[in-house]
C-alpha cells in the first residue's frame, strides 16, 4: 500500500528550484510513495491570539491536509544561512495548539537546494532543530545538498535534465521509504 506524503516548499516563489526539485521528486517517487505538495504560502503569521475558536481559515485548511499524510517530505532553499521564514511559520502552524501539533511521529525527509554550490547546507541543519522538538524522525542518511541547481534543471519545462541527479533523488526517495516503515 503506498505511503501519503506531504511535500512542503520551503520557497514560495513561483519559478522555484526547490519546487521544481520537489515535483520532479514527486514524479520519481510514485506509485511506492504518494508526494502532493501541502502550500504554506497562505498561512497567516503565527499569532497565538488568533487561535480562537475560529482560527485563520488558511491554518485549519493546512491543519486538515497535514492530518492526512503519514510522512513529510521537506524541500527547501537556505535563506540567510537558515531556513526561510514562510517555512518556520508553517512548522510553528502545525505545532498548535498545544497537545494537537500535525507533526508529532511522522517521518521526515529533508532535501536542501541552492544555485550556490555548498547546496544550501545551512538550511538543511537550521531545519533539523525543530524536527527534533516536533518528534519527526528525521532521516539522516542519505543526506541531499543539492547545489548548484540552476544547471540541473531545463529552463523551457524545469525538469530534470541531469540523469545522475535523478538517480541520486530516486535512491532518496528509497531510502525515505524504508525509512518510513521502520519508524511505522
Ligand atoms: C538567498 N539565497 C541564498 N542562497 C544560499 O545558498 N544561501 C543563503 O544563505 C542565501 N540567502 C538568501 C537570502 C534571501 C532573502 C534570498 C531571497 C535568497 C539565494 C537563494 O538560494 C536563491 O534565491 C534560490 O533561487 C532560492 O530558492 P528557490 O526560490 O529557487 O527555491
Amino acid at each position: 500500500m503506498s505511503v501519503r506524503v506531504a511535500l512542503i516548499v520551503g520557497s514560495l516563489r513561483e519559478g522555484s528550484y526547490s519546487r521544481a526539485v520537489g515535483l520532479e521528486m514527486k514524479i520519481l517517487a510514485a506509485p511506492e510513495l504518494e508526494v502532493e505538495p501541502v502550500e504554506i504560502g497562505d498561512l497567516p503569521l503565527y499569532n497565538p491570539d488568533l487561535e480562537t475558536e475560529t482560527p485563520p481559515a488558511a491554518w485549519t485548511r493546512f491543519r486538515a491536509e497535514m492530518a492526512e499524510v503519514q510522512a513529510v517530505l521537506f524541500v527547501t532553499p537556505e535563506y540567510n544561512r537558515s531556513i526561510p521564514g514562510a517555512l518556520k511559520n508553517a512548522l510553528d502552524v502545525g505545532s498548535r495548539p498545544y497537545g494537537d501539533s500535525i507533526w508529532a511521529g511522522k517521518p521526515a525527509a529533508i532535501v536542501s537546494v541552492s544555485p550556490g554550490a555548498i547546496g544550501a547546507f545551512g538550511a538543511n541543519h537550521h531545519l533539523r532543530q525543530p524536527l527534533v522538538f516536533l518528534n519527526m524522525p528525521t532521516m539522516q542518511q542519505p543526506e541531499a545538498y543539492v547545489g548548484n541547481v540552476a544547471g540541473l534543471l531545463n529552463e523551457e519545462d524545469g525538469r530534470l535534465k541531469n540523469e545522475g541527479t535523478r538517480e541520486f533523488l530516486k535512491g532518496f526517495l528509497d531510502a525515505f521509504a524504508v525509512w518510513i516503515e521502520k519508524t511505522k
